[in-house]
């Protein structure tokens, strides 16, 4: 079992496509076990997006990420890292599968909805900086039935 980190970007809340995005994880048979509206500040930007920093678009994202509140989600599931970035899509909607939630509600070049954890390392250093104070465990009832093998 695998725990990632999303992120629904502020446009997102703008858009109001919150509910939407949570429904797909949890039809998907995935677990939340951490979800928080919160809005990000410019340091915790900066050591989220650590590997960015330098880049041409960083101050953009940086503004656009802290401009207005996002939801924080914690996703457990199984492989739950890769699922999620396949479900999500290529980064940008005009780019990523209809189907995908990416391909189905963005068509912006520079507002991408969601962010996914690109790793089991990354996932584990992204929901330390947003749940600092940890998960909620719990055991859904049929859970046998939602992950087995
Ligand atoms: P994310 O981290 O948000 O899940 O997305 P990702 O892995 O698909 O994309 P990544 O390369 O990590 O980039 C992080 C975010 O930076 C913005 N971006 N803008 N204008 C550009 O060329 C550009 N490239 C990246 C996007 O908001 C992307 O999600
Ligand atoms: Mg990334």
């Amino acid at each position: 079992m695998e725990t990632t980190l999303v992120l629904c970007k502020p446009d997102a809340l703008h858009r109001g496509l919150v509910g939407r995005v949570l429904t797909r994880f949890e039809e998907k048979g995935f677990q939340l076990v951490g979800l928080k509206l919160m809005t990000m500040s410019r340091d915790l930007a900066a050591r989220h997006y650590a590997e960015h920093v330098g880049k041409p678009f960083y101050e953009g994202l940086v503004g656009f990420m802290t401009a207005s509140p996002l939801v924080a989600v914690a996703i457990r599931g199984p492989l739950a890292v890769a699922t999620v970035r396949k479900m999500m899509g290529k980064t940008f909607g005009l780019d990523a599968e209809p189907g995908t939630l990416r391909g189905d509600f963005g068509a912006s070049k520079s507002f991408n909805l969601l962010h996914g954890s690109d790793s089991p390392e990354s996932a584990q250093r992204e929901l330390a900086l947003f749940f600092p104070e940890g998960l909620q465990n719990w055991v859904p009832v049929g859970a046998a039935w939602l992950s087995a093998p």
